[in-house]
């Protein structure tokens, strides 16, 4: 479900890597995500959208990775109604993080709007409601920024709709440097028969950063094994967040980090590994009790 710029990609690349997953077909408008329960698409209807899943066995678990549902306020009621028993799997990273790679993001997108201010004057705009072309192109900016990081008040949304059995959330910052421990939890908990071995098949690439793919020879024809890293998008290099910025956001998710930890305390569900340091203000750690 994304949210946007917590590892969707990787995920979605990993699960590929397992036969037994097979994700919708990708469009040359949308890439790998079909974006059904959040859009336009919706009105297409159902044959649509079961159209972009073919060539399954008996066996084949689909999925759908759309990084736009998570803070959709349609996306979990309409796909209840059609999915009730799908599983949904969330991953949260530090929503500071988060705000910080989709800035970049949209940077690199040659957003006009992102490329003429900084990140701090992003998180600290402030909405007079002045209507000028600029105040509305901020505000929009900001609130694209900031908003999907409330992530208490979207899974509470998914938790209308579906049971807590069914919501899997992977530890986004767990998931960057241990993916194959996250990938052999996360086949267990679908039931998967023939779960990969993503501990031979994941290796971490110094150049990249990051884990990337061991292929096979077979698996792509050239003869030799090599790695396979995500594309440039992914895992950008960039200056790292100012203080100024994380203890801005720090205080900004506060509340929204505690109703979090509370909500997944309820329906007991382990804390992310990033919740201490998200939760700590001006590089004090706040002795909270969630
Ligand atoms: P950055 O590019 O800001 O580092 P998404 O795919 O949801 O858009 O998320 C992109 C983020 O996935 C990247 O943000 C990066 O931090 C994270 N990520 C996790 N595992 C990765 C991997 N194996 N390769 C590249 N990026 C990865």
């Amino acid at each position: 479900m994304g949210p946007q710029k917590t590892g969707t990609t990787a995920l979605y690349t990993y699960l590929k890597m397992n036969p037994i997953f097979k994700s919708s077909s990708p469009s040359a408008q949308d890439f790998e995500e079909v974006q059904f329960f959040n859009n336009k698409h919706y009105f297409k209807g159902v044959d649509w959208y079961f159209s972009r899943f073919t060539d399954g066995e008996s066996e084949t678990i689909f999925y759908d990775k759309s990084a736009t549902y998570f803070d959709d306020p349609q996306a979990a009621r309409r796909a209840s109604a059609l999915l009730p028993d799908a599983h949904i799997v969330i991953l949260l990273v530090d929503p500071a993080d988060r705000a910080y790679s989709w800035y970049q993001h949209i940077k690199a997108h040659s957003d006009s709007t992102a490329n003429s201010v900084s990140f701090e004057q992003v998180i600290t705009f402030k909405d007079f409601g002045y209507q000028d072309e600029k105040s509305k192109a901020l505000r929009a900016l900001r609130n694209r920024c900031l908003h999907p990081g409330y992530y208490s008040q979207h899974l509470s949304k998914w938790l209308e709709f579906y049971h807590p059995r069914q919501i899997i959330i992977i530890d986004g910052l767990w998931f960057k440097h241990n993916p194959a421990s996250v990938m052999k939890r996360l086949q267990l908990l679908l039931g998967v028969r023939e779960p990969l071995d993503y501990e031979k098949r994941l290796v971490f690439s110094e150049w990249k950063g990051f884990f990337c793919q061991l292929v096979e020879p077979t698996t792509e024809g050239n003869g030799t094994e090599h790695v396979k890293c995500l594309g440039q998008s992914k895992g950008r290099k960039y200056p790292p967040m100012s203080k100024e910025a994380r203890n801005l956001l720090n205080r900004h998710y506060w509340p929204h980090n505690r109703q979090l930890a509370r909500l997944l305390i309820d329906i007991g569900l382990p804390l992310p590994t990033w919740m201490d340091d998200a939760m700590s203000l001006d590089g004090l750690r706040a002795s909270v009790i969630y």
